[in-house]
């Protein structure tokens, strides 16, 4: 039988993205699982490290979680940030882990409670409370039979849920119109895009659904400079 827990006022995660608490009841509740959600070149790793590095400067432990990118080079491109990963990662605050050898070592075809089970034994040993996996895209990539697909992520959000920490899951998106099996399964989920109007290429980012919470739907301007993302003003025209 459940426990019902009743909403009042609850405490929440800074993002550590400037502009973006403040639409969201001042940001994301703990323990819950996100998507985060662009097409390539749209600043999914750098929301990633950026929310791991604010949470590490406050004293939570984060993991960065790659399943395709060699994470040296996730390290090296994110040292041109001024979030002072190298700090951070010396003092053991924030890891980066990757998994895809691992995953494609495996003899058998990679599978979600394979990794949860990786994700799992590393988030308690290490004490991790900031999880981002990099990307939920990679296991569609190499997973098993599409038939159980659905069945397989709906156990992987149930296991996050139980490990606790606050998780962003990167994932791959190239057309905004067509919605995800892990868009329906988040507790919340952020689009970012990336397009070009007028031969100029305009960033922005979209809240699509935030779980328990109040939360602008506009489509709002994003900047990516030596600070990482920034939200701005509403984007009136394209
Ligand atoms: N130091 C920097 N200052 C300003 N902008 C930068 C800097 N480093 C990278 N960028 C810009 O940020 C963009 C987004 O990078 P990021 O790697 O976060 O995107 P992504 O969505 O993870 O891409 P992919 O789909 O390839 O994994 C880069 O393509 C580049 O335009
Ligand atoms: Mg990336």
């Amino acid at each position: 039988m459940a426990t019902l827990r009743m909403a009042g006022a609850r405490p929440r995660v800074s993002t550590g993205v400037p502009g973006l608490d403040g639409l969201i009841e001042g940001g994301l509740l703990p323990g819950r699982t996100y998507v985060v959600s662009g097409p390539p070149g749209s600043g999914k790793t750098t929301f990633g490290v950026q929310f791991l590095a604010a949470g590490a400067w406050q004293g939570e432990r984060g993991m960065y979680v790659s399943l395709l990118e060699d994470v040296e080079n996730i390290v090296y491109d994110m040292t041109t940030f001024s979030f002072k990963i190298e700090e951070l990662v010396s003092s053991g605050k924030l890891l980066f882990m990757d998994l895809g050898e691992m995953l494609q070592a495996s003899a058998e075809f990679p599978t979600y409670k394979q990794l949860l089970t990786k994700v799992t034994d590393q988030v308690k040993f290490r004490r991790i409370q900031r999880l981002v996996i990099d990307s939920i895209s990679a296991i569609k990539f190499i997973g098993s039979d599409p038939k159980f697909e659905k069945k397989q992520m709906g156990e992987f959000f149930r296991g996050l849920q139980k490990i606790g920490c606050t998780t962003l899951l990167l994932s791959e998106m190239t057309d905004p119109e067509r919605y995800l099996p892990e868009h329906f399964l988040a507790h919340g989920v952020i689009f970012l895009h990336n397009f070009l109007s007028d031969s100029r290429m305009v960033r922005a980012i979209q809240i699509i659904k935030m779980r328990g919470t109040r939360h602008d739907c506009n489509l709002r301007r994003l900047e990516i400079t030596k600070n990482g993302l920034r939200v701005t003003s509403m984007l009136k025209s394209i």
